[in-house]
């Protein structure tokens, strides 16, 4: 069994962690557009809210995305074989992990990583009670960072990434390209991608999605600023913002956005920023692909297209690559 140790990082790392937050802050309100990375978004507040997200009618993802890795789950564990060890960059909760662990033929063992601490080990306390005999080994790290992952050292038949949620959407073409090249390397030869991508639809599910009637969506989004104010000292009045979910046909992409209500002057991390009434900061953005053209961009980062399994109405596809070389 692989320890728990392992990679975990000091108090060190913890507070660069926060150097960082406050760079992009500064960075990304400086901005002629004000822009912020959504991986901000994932404090515990904002990953509690994300899981209720998921629980929302209008959000569609997660739910369609259970359904096939449900449905398909035996084909996708026979397609990857066995002696798979499985990583997870941005591993949540869990759920959907599960389903493939249970399908797949004596897996090699579970490598989730994520940048949040508390919820990464939560996660992987909880795949450890359902899989006693797995080696689940956690490793706290930004997936969107330089950094390799250390798994050279644990023998597996192959390398499989696991990467749900569409979490890949939230990345600009190009980002996505290295992101997925990363993994791909990562992964090594013979390795596998299964990676779950949210398909392009029609506008209106699409922003209801991201712009739930109960408002969940909503103080995710203005969670934001919340955490700012508690981590670098801001003092953003959350009633003089609000959130808005806007569908971009050209790039198809859902992007959000916190708008200011008002001409204000906002200080934080040790600086003020001033906002036009309309003004926003860009929070996030969601691309809806077509399966083909995800196909293309899967293939420059290394990736040969294999399966893909998705539901009746075409509305999100889990996918399987193979390392191309
Ligand atoms: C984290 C990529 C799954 O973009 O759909 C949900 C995040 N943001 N509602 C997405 C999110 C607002 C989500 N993913």
């Amino acid at each position: 069994m692989i320890g728990l140790e392992g990679a975990s990082i000091g108090v060190e790392q913890r507070s660069s962690e926060s150097a960082r937050f406050r760079e992009d802050v500064v960075r990304g309100l400086s901005a002629p557009r004000k822009t912020l990375p959504p991986k901000w978004l994932y404090d515990r507040r904002g990953s509690a809210l994300f899981e209720l997200i998921c629980e929302q009618a209008e959000y569609y993802p997660t739910r369609t995305e259970l359904g096939i890795l449900e449905g398909h789950a035996e084909e996708i564990a026979e397609a990857i074989g066995p002696g798979a060890l499985v990583f997870e960059p941005g591993a949540g909760s869990g759920r959907k992990t599960a389903l493939l662990l249970s399908a797949l033929e004596r897996p090699a063992g579970y490598v989730p990583v994520d940048i949040s601490r508390e919820a990464l080990l939560e996660g992987a306390e909880s795949l450890r009670r359902q899989f006693p005999r797995l080696g689940v080994r956690p490793i706290v790290a930004d997936f969107t960072g330089p950094v390799a992952l250390p798994l050279g050292d644990l023998p597996a038949r192959r390398r499989v990434a696991f990467f749900p949620g569409s979490t890949i959407g939230n990345f600009d073409p190009p980002e996505a390209v290295s992101l997925l090249r990363r993994m791909a390397r990562d992964a090594g030869p013979g390795g596998a991608l299964v990676i779950g991508v949210d398909l392009a639809k029609d506008e209106r599910t699409l922003v209801r999605a991201y712009d739930d009637a109960r408002g969940v969506t909503a103080a995710f989004d203005l969670n934001l600023l919340a955490r700012m104010n508690r981590e670098l000292g801001g003092d953003f009045r959350l009633s003089a913002f609000r959130h808005r979910a806007v569908f971009d046909p050209r790039l198809s992409r859902v992007e959000m956005h916190l708008e200011s209500l008002e001409p204000q002057l906002v200080n934080v991390a040790g600086e003020s920023f001033a906002f036009r009434a309309g003004e926003t900061i860009h929070t996030e953005s969601a691309y809806k692909w077509e399966t083909r053209a995800f196909d293309a961009l899967a293939l420059i980062a290394g990736w040969r297209p294999e399966r893909t399994w998705t539901d009746e109405r075409a509305w999100f596809a889990v996918k399987l690559y193979t390392a191309a070389r």
